[in-house]
């Protein structure tokens, strides 16, 4: 029995829900490597609707769904699809709700994959929708921290972007759920919107307190694509980096959804300090979890 049918909130799970799929991603970490063979999905077609780009989240669920014996189908760029000739988001999932057992959405507009999921025949799952949530990054996050620091007695500095950054606004709703202790340390302009300061503890610090402080420095790429004018992205572009120099004396591991752009230097990668690749990988285990979840 699936504990939910479609996945478009963080705020749609409890910390029961979050922790069943946690502990279920462990299940597939040997199927996610290709170390095992699994055909728990045979027989079922995932349809991928992007809107916006992807590496991460459309490969890994591809990935996930591959190795575990299903087929993906693609809307491919939104120009060479039927939307391009005016058809309506609404129609759009009517239609490739008949041809898959899931769909995958990542728009542009905060509430899409929500809306979706009232169209939609099949279980919809939200890869991102706007500057709103990206829940399934936050369960790989949280699969993460657990795996490689613990989500106990956890202090976490959200570093960058927190205004527009989806994966943060997700994320803190999650660890407030885990009684983390949140750091904020952003330039003024992107400062974590008060309204998502309902549920948790929230510090704002500076970027030397939070590398000497904190267990998971967790770093955003500011969201350029979310700006009202490219004015505004340059006066805050490049305003904080990342360096291994900055780390030497520090435990703190460094996390990051990617792509990154220029807030972490290229010589933390070799540190060990350096988590972010791993966590990318996370991303298959955690996906095949979601998706056994919705699908069975
Ligand atoms: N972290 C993340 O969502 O990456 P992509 O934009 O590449 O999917």
């Amino acid at each position: 029995m699936s504990r939910f049918r479609h996945l478009i909130s963080i705020d749609d799970l409890e910390r029961d829900d979050i922790e069943h799929i946690l502990s279920k991603a462990d299940s597939f970490v040997e199927i996610a490597r290709g170390e095992k063979s699994s055909g728990i999905l045979e027989g079922k077609i995932l349809a991928n609707l992007f809107f916006e780009p992807s590496t991460r989240t459309r490969m890994s669920f591809e990935s996930a769904m591959k190795r575990l014996g299903g087929e993906v189908i693609n809307l491919g760029s939104v120009e060479a699809s039927s939307i391009a000739k005016g058809e309506s988001l609404a129609d759009t999932v009517r239609v490739v709700s008949g041809y898959a057992d899931c769909i995958v959405i990542r728009h542009y507009r905060e509430g899409s994959a929500r809306f979706a999921s009232v169209v939609s025949e099949v279980p919809v799952i939200n890869a991102g929708d706007g500057a709103g949530q990206h829940p399934t990054q936050t369960l790989l996050d949280l699969y993460t921290i657990k795996k490689e620091v613990g989500l106990k007695n956890l202090r976490i500095a959200l570093v960058g972007d927190l205004k527009y950054s989806r994966t943060v606004h997700s994320l803190i709703k999650a660890l407030a759920h885990f009684g983390a202790e949140m750091l904020l340390v952003s330039p003024e302009a992107l400062k974590l919107p008060d309204e998502l300061k309902e549920n948790g503890s929230f510090a704002e610090c500076d970027l030397e307190y939070a590398v000497e402080n904190a267990d998971v420095i967790y770093v955003t790429r500011i969201q350029k694509e979310r700006f009202p004018d490219e004015e505004e992205y340059r006066k805050v572009a490049g305003s904080y980096r990342i360096t291994a120099e900055m780390l030497k004396n520090s435990s703190a591991v460094i996390m990051h959804p990617l792509p990154r752009v220029d807030e972490i230097s290229y010589d933390v990668d070799s540190l060990p300090n350096a988590i972010y690749f791993r966590q990318a990988f996370y991303g298959v285990p955690v996906r095949m979890a979601i998706l056994t979840e919705v699908m069975l």
